[in-house]
């Protein structure tokens, strides 16, 4: 009795609802025969309702082959590897018909980068654009809250292992905050949680699209570069507030995309809370946190400045309660007051200077 013969045994075992065999499937790890001991790990990609028919099946072959053996089976759950092989079967069938893989960026968190990536998501939405928005930030999920779909449980596809994602706003979202409560984001870290996001991203039903937004991660390490590796990203937007310290970290963000390993066009800078309007003084701009930087970043590294986006109230407002500004009906229903135009207005700029840089490269 060989490790090859069991293989063998086990190669002929199918997984009832997926039809390939449970090697195949690379289910089987760790392969141990010893004497008549036979132990293996098999790997479910998640709670599988055919568990106990397989182990049972597998119990009964071997059994039926190897009478003398003994037989143990480690079973565990684990979220399959993300190889390229299976980025490639899986990534060019559902990302055959996405246009514009855009990731939006920035080297730290709080500047805003969720916001502008929902705001621009629905002004191109607005502009007729087929748009799709992963939320990719394993470390504080927010679209859920700022698209007001905490609720959302992502469905299987029926037959299949793809994920149906939600839709709302005519847009199509998907985050990593619908699997995993947003709060324990964190515990749920690392390496794995960003094979996991790969996988949730190739396996998402998104159709046609013109444009899918990946609101990254803050931060540019590793996990970034692997997940702009991996996923086919067109094009990146860094995101930025106008201290100093926001912008020394763009540096880094646009470094990210230049790296030779990584070598992604950058569309252009957004400035976020690039001055402060109060409700009552619509005219008055205060430059709270500085000004002109990104202005002299985007220079220095001859990308686009593609739009400043003004610090107001209805933008935190809408924001939390899951109405963006972006969206027309807000428009009538101005969350807060009078800025709400302003900003519809601001937002409907930027996707227009986004399509711009996109037609252009
Ligand atoms: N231009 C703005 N005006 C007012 N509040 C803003 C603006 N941009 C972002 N915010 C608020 O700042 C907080 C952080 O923004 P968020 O988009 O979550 O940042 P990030 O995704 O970069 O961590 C949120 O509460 C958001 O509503
Ligand atoms: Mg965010």
């Amino acid at each position: 009795m060989s490790e090859k013969e069991v293989m063998e045994v086990l190669g002929a075992i199918q997984h009832p609802e997926f039809g390939k065999s449970i090697v195949e499937l690379d289910m089987v790890e760790n392969l141990k025969v010893e004497g008549n001991n036979i132990k293996f790990n098999l790997v479910f990609a998640r709670a599988d309702a055919m568990a106990s028919s397989i182990k049972e099946e597998i119990t009964q072959r071997v059994a039926e082959t190897f009478p003398e053996s003994n037989l143990r089976i480690t079973e565990l759950i684990r979220a399959k590897k993300v190889t390229k092989k299976n980025i490639n079967d899986l990534g060019n069938e559902q990302l055959a018909k996405v246009n514009n893989i855009i990731a939006v960026a920035s080297g730290k968190g709080g500047v805003g980068k969720s916001t502008v990536t929902v705001n621009l998501a629905v002004a191109l939405a607005n502009a007729g654009y087929k748009v799709g928005v992963v939320d990719a930030d394993i470390y504080g999920p927010s679209i859920p809250k700022m698209t007001a779909s905490e609720g959302y449980m992502p469905q299987a596809q029926e037959g299949s292992e793809l994920i149906v994602p939600n839709e709302k706003y005519g847009i199509k979202w998907i985050s990593v905050g619908y699997f995993v409560d947003p709060a324990q984001a964190l515990i749920w870290r690392g390496p794995m949680a960003c094979n996991a996001l790969k996988q949730i991203i190739l396996q998402t039903v998104w159709g046609e699209l013109d444009f899918l937004l990946l609101d990254m991660p803050p931060g540019t390490g590793d996990i970034h570069i692997s997940l702009v590796q991996d996923i086919p990203v067109s094009a990146a937007i860094v995101v930025t507030t106008p201290q100093a310290v926001a912008l020394a970290d763009v540096e880094k963000g646009i470094n990210l995309f230049r790296n030779k390993d990584v070598n992604k066009k950058i569309l252009g800078i957004v400035e976020n809370m690039s001055w402060f309007t109060p409700a009552e003084l619509p005219e008055n701009r205060y430059y709270i946190f500085g000004k002109g930087g990104a202005q002299l970043m985007a220079k220095k590294y001859n990308v686009p400045l593609l739009g400043q986006i003004p610090l107001v109230q209805s933008i935190r407002e809408s924001g939390d309660c899951g109405a963006p500004s972006a969206l027309d009906e807000n428009i009538s229903q101005a969350v807060s007051s009078f800025d709400t135009a302003l900003v519809h207005e601001t937002f409907k700029e930027l996707a227009q200077a986004v399509v711009a840089q996109v037609e252009k490269q």
